[in-house]
């Protein structure tokens, strides 16, 4: 398996300082890893989706007061001017750090809590030591946490830090473009924990703000603070009448797996005159971030609808309202709850619909991308869309296309009111939609209508043109009997064949919703949609110790490794019951001097975690029978497949867990996060690794990679990886799950590790057999 960045070394730059003396940590380096997938939600792997960094350290002396290796921190500088010394300035770094093992109870929302403070102070001590043994540490003053929230894996808390810095540095830092910014915060937060002498953490990317704002001051002197809870169900109430003070500010939190919904619903006295003092401000954050504002109502005409709604990208939100102390008579009422954190996109086959930005009507979250593709249910049609409402985040004044929020249909970005003529246009048969939010500013987002229709077709819409005159329901062919035509209640058909974008049901009806298995939802009416979901999640539990090498083991208990005597590890397979392993066929190929296809010469290792482990919580089977896919092509690789009975069924446990089949019908729709595992070499043309390795690829546009392969992809073949290379599937791998998640966390066997050119190279994305395509044959096999 091979990461990013192969020799898994990369170096750290430090900030440059106006006077060019870089500091010299140029020598340093630190490890990267890459962080499992967001969508386990409630799996403690969602920040690295949101765009955090993930700092995983051993720090013996931190041990006593915070029993932690793994952290994960935001970091966001805002430098504030301040003009009483000309030489120097202040610079406020803002973020979030995730302590895994700590739990979030109801005191540590009290600021003034015995827990709060000394929970605080523990990681403001933390800080200090970090900062003081960095080069940033002649310019540090103190770091103070402010709140915390429930995180994905434990406990976040949510903390500023003070310097006090040359004012040229300031000045330099805050002419630079919001992107460098960021990208200067990100090195610093690497240089600081990696200074530490912190070796095992895992880094994903950073974001950084450089801003004038003097909130930050407003705040510390003089905020009165609501902290304020609720789980789902309850609406909590927020309201404040004829303010004395001039900060405000509440503190909105609910449990992680949801986000934070907020419905002003009444807000008077905000004047146009002083949109400087006096405003209400929403950020997508604990802190009163410049980069996390999500909305803002100051001056005349900015509170136009009664009721506004407004929706957080993670459980948090914060709420500030500023003002003139001469204003005293504002009236502000809003409630908000916790609501189930949706997945945007998907793939709709469907004859007409609807499709909205996510939340709709309310304002959509910050920092998110959505996918959908639209495809009409039967070839010759074409889809008409119409967008009837769009308000997003317009461009920046002088950007020639969208650059902030966008709505991209069909290649096309539209980010701002459309008139009357240009909101209805024809498209193909299918149509890619996109969505993207930036971390700023929200509105209410999007609402488009679709449909399916056919110049030539006099059917009714949903029912097959069968040329002869006749027009059949669209679920059956026209070569099916007549039984059922077009007058016939559809309820009395059962449906002989399903499309192949449709889920078929015990039962044998079709369901059009896409993916509807194991959602929770009972989709069919004899619930087979729903049956067959004991699979395809982890025994690790939140809040338990992740500290070191053994915490992630348990992690992917699907993955076995197929040993041969001598010959030690040869392919990996993944568990799917507790009979039943997949691999790929190529595994069992004779060579000259190995006979690979024969069952007795192979054992089954699961719950591995380092390839030569022994440990009783390691099961071992000997091999039944091997099935190869009749299929299998070795000249091409097609049909790449190999189901393995175990001679006597395993037990599940906490490391032997089977992984989901997906149905024929689910999409892995390209650009989804999905992790390759295995013990595969490290880089092309080197050895096994010991632990078993997880790389973060993608799901990769078939067409884009059957042109990169010169034609070779069938339809049993995906590709996933990075085109830039880098992180790929290698030698060992083979016959090891590409698990991706889906609805309900859990995570499904999208691919079969399989080939590719070399390991990690530039585009040359590692081919997986494709589950969805042999889903038939391995169920029929299999039971
Ligand atoms: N065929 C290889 C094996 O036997 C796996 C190749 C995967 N290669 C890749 N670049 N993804 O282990």
């Amino acid at each position: 398996m091979i990461r990013a960045f192969p020799s898994s070394r990369v170096s750290v730059y430090s900030i440059p300082t106006p006077h060019g003396s870089e500091q010299a940590a140029g020598q340093e380096s630190l490890r990267i890893r890459y962080c499992p997938s967001y969508q386990g939600r409630g799996l403690c792997q969602k920040y690295c989706f949101f765009k955090q960094m993930r700092l995983c350290f051993r720090r013996r002396w931190f041990l006593g007061i915070l029993p932690t290796f793994s952290v994960t921190v935001t970091v966001i500088v805002l430098v504030l001017h301040y003009s009483f010394s000309p030489a120097f300035s202040f610079i406020y770094i803002g973020g979030s750090v995730e302590i895994p093992n700590l739990t979030y109870t109801n005191d540590l929302n009290d600021p003034k809590s015995q827990k709060f403070l000394s929970q605080a102070e523990a990681i403001q001590n933390y800080f200090a030591e970090l900062y003081e043994s960095s080069s940033w540490g002649k310019y540090y003053l103190k770091s103070v946490v402010a709140a915390f929230s429930e995180g994905e894996c434990g406990l976040r808390a949510y903390y500023w830090s003070t310097f006090w810095a040359p004012q040229d540095m300031v000045t330099s830092l805050k002419k630079l473009p919001p992107a460098e910014q960021k990208e200067i915060g990100s090195k610093q937060a690497t240089h600081i924990f990696n200074t530490s002498g912190e070796e095992d953490f895992d880094l994903v990317t950073m974001e950084l703000f450089v801003s004038d704002s003097t909130e930050y001051d407003v705040m510390l002197k003089s905020a009165v603070s609501f902290d304020l809870y609720t789980k789902p169900g309850n609406n909590r109430t927020l309201t404040l009448m004829n303010p004395k003070k001039s900060f405000y500010q509440w503190r909105l939190r609910v449990p992680s797996n949801y986000v934070v919904r907020l419905v002003v619903i009444t807000l008077h006295g905000v004047t146009p005159e002083s949109c400087a003092s006096h405003h209400l401000s929403a950020y997508d954050f604990l802190l009163p971030l410049q980069n996390k504002i999500i909305t803002r109502w100051c001056g005349p005409g900015a509170w136009a609808p009664p009721v506004v709604r407004l929706t957080s990208s993670s459980n948090v939100m914060l709420l500030t309202f500023s003002l003139d102390r001469t204003e005293a008579s504002s009236i502000l009422k809003a409630h908000f709850q916790a609501i189930p954190k949706i997945m945007c996109g998907g793939h709709y086959i469907s004859w007409n619909g609807t499709l909205s930005s996510p939340y709709y009507p309310s304002y959509y979250p910050p920092n998110i991308d959505c996918s959908w593709i639209i495809r009409a249910p039967l070839p010759g049609y074409k889809l008409s869309l119409k967008i009837l409402i769009i308000q997003i985040q317009e461009k920046s004044p002088g950007a020639s296309k969208c650059d902030k929020d966008w709505l991209e249909i069909d290649g096309v970005r539209y980010c701002k009111a459309l008139s009357e003529n240009n909101r209805n246009r024809e498209y193909g048969y299918s149509v890619a939609i996109n969505f993207h939010s930036d971390e700023l500013v929200t509105h209410k987002g999007f609402y488009i209508e679709y449909k399916a229709f056919s110049h030539t077709d006099r059917c009714k819409p949903e029912r097959l043109n069968c040329g002869d005159g006749k027009c059949k329901h669209q679920h059956k062919t026209c070569k099916d009997d007549d039984s059922c035509d077009e007058d016939s209640e559809e309820n009395n058909c059962s449906y002989k064949s399903c499309s192949p974008y449709a889920y078929k049901c015990l039962n044998g009806k079709c369901l059009l919703k896409p993916n509807p298995e194991c959602d929770g939802k009972r989709d069919c009416a004899d619930g087979s949609d729903e049956m067959n979901c004991a699979c395809g999640r982890h025994q690790l539990k939140k809040n338990r110790i992740v500290g070191g090498e053994d915490a992630r083991s348990g992690k992917w208990p699907w993955q076995a490794s197929l040993q041969m005597g001598v010959h030690g590890h040869i392919c990996g397979a993944s568990v799917i019951s507790n009979r039943w392993l997949v691999s790929a066929a190529h595994c069992f190929l004779d060579s000259d001097s190995v006979r690979y296809s024969v069952p007795s010469g192979w054992r089954a290792y699961m719950g591995l975690h380092t390839l030569n482990e022994k440990s009783n919580r390691v099961a071992m089977r000997s091999i039944k029978r091997i099935i190869v896919h009749p299929q299998y092509d070795q000249s091409i690789s097609d049909y790449d497949i190999a189901l393995l009975e175990m001679e006597t069924p395993v037990f599940f446990s906490e490391l032997v867990q089977p992984i989901c089949l997906p149905s024929t019908s689910r999409v892995f729709v390209y650009g989804t996060v999905c992790y390759v595992t295995g013990w595969g070499a490290i880089k092309e043309n080197s050895q096994l690794a010991k632990t078993l390795q997880e790389a973060r690829v993608r799901i990769i546009n078939p067409s884009v990679c059957n042109k990169l392969y010169d034609d070779l992809i069938t339809s049993r073949m995906l590709c996933a990886g990075n085109l830039n290379g880098g992180v790929d599937a290698c030698q060992g791998d083979s016959g090891g799950p590409l698990a991706c998640t889906g609805k309900g966390n859990r995570w499904y066997l999208a691919g079969i590790v399989s080939w590719g050119e070399g390991c990690a190279r530039r585009n040359r994305p590692g081919v997986y057999t494709k589950v969805t395509a042999l889903h038939d044959w391995i169920r029929q096999n299999t039971n």
